[in-house]
């Protein structure tokens, strides 16, 4: 792992022990003058600095460099995976006004497992046996949540659920996942080259996708116009699919996917499309970041029929903050709100709900 990435800690040496330590997950670096760094959850600035502007604008170009990419006045902006699986996107100015801008989101080996959350307390036992039961019933499960709320640990952790032999085809911008299973067909995205040839998107992924005959698909992250494509992939019999998307209450996750459908450019009327996501999502498990840096489920709807063409959920369970201790330490409980509409089906899988 630090073979691989030894180039990074080459050109960002001021940097080189978080690189190294497992314990940062994230390095942001903004200007030459100041750099913070996230561990277990919480961000704190570090007293470390580059050497000039110019030192750090040389290192992102040669980290866009050792990609293949090129970061430059014509190419201000980078988003590139490094060799290890680390995210690295940057900025340079005049776009970014305070110097090169970098976010380093490090690879996680180890990816949480549900055993994990629950010992860490993300989520209830009453809360996993909930989840199982999404996936085993073959319920359309979005992941939502604010930017690093945890919705991809948790999608990775509900895809461990799902049982071996059925086909997952599964496809990600930048390899997150990590399933288990033996029957798993993995894709990645590819950007366009430097001369804007060759790229090749979720959209066109989801199209072979369907005819790679998928029992599941598994998409990390909806972000545009794939919304339609996954719906209409939903709607014509891929249930158990799952997949992630930024938004901030199950509500506002079915409003997102609707907006991202209509990025999609495909005419399709409203009311047409609003029936089409309330039909395709079965639930929506929304995550969050609280104040003390610790992520967890805070809520799983139900998404329910459409009532004067407005979304509806029947919230299932829901975490509630209690109180604040003077450290930060958040407390509170989970709760059931409401007894899912498939209890007799879970039953019929072996899950007591
Ligand atoms: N339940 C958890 N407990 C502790 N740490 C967690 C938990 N879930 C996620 N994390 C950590 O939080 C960070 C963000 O997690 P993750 O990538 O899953 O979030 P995300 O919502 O998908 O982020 P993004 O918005 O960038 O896609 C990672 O460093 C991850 O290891
Ligand atoms: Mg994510």
């Amino acid at each position: 792992m630090e073979n691989k990435n030894s180039f990074l800690t080459l050109f960002l040496m001021p940097v080189k022990d978080f690189l190294e330590d497992d314990s940062v997950s994230e390095i942001l670096i903004n200007g030459p003058e100041q750099v913070y760094i996230e561990r277990a959850g919480r961000l704190v600035e570090v007293p470390v600095r580059f050497v000039s502007e110019p030192a750090l604008r040389a290192a992102a170009a040669n980290i866009a460099k050792s990609v293949g990419r090129i970061l430059d006045e014509m190419h201000p902006r980078l988003d590139a995976r490094l060799p290890d699986g680390s995210r690295v996107h940057a900025v340079i100015p005049p776009l970014s006004r305070i110097g090169t801008v970098i976010a380093i989101r490090k690879f996680k080996k180890d990816t949480l497992t549900i055993a994990k959350m629950q010992e860490f307390g993300s989520v209830d036992a009453d809360t996993v046996n909930l989840l199982r039961a999404l996936v085993l019933l073959h319920k359309n499960v979005i992941v939502s949540g604010s930017t690093s709320s945890g919705k991809t640990s948790v999608l990775n952790a509900l895809s461990a659920f799902i049982p071996d032999g059925e086909r997952v085809l599964v496809i990600e911008d930048a390899t997150e996942l990590q399933l288990q299973q033996r029957h798993v067909v993995p894709f990645e995205t590819r950007k366009a080259d430097k001369n804007g040839q060759g790229e090749v998107t979720i959209r066109d992924l989801i199209r072979s996708a369907l005819r790679l005959r998928p029992d599941r698909i598994v998409i990390g992250e909806i972000r545009g116009g794939e919304a339609l494509d996954l719906l209409q992939a939903l709607n014509t019999g891929h249930a158990g699919s799952m997949s992630t998307i930024h938004a901030n209450s199950p509500i506002d996750c079915l409003r997102r996917i609707e907006t991202c459908a209509l990025l999609s450019g495909i005419d399709v009327p409203l009311q047409a499309l609003r029936a089409q996501v309330a039909s395709a999502i079965g639930a929506v498990v929304h995550t969050a970041r609280l104040s003390d840096g610790s992520r967890k489920v805070v809520s799983i709807a139900e998404v329910l029929p459409l009532e004067n063409n407005e979304y509806r959920v029947r919230e299932l369970r829901r975490w509630t903050t209690e109180s604040i201790a003077p450290d930060g330490k958040v407390s509170g409980r989970f709760e059931e709100l409401a007894r899912p509409s498939f209890v007799e089906q879970a039953r019929m899988v072996g899950i007591d709900l």
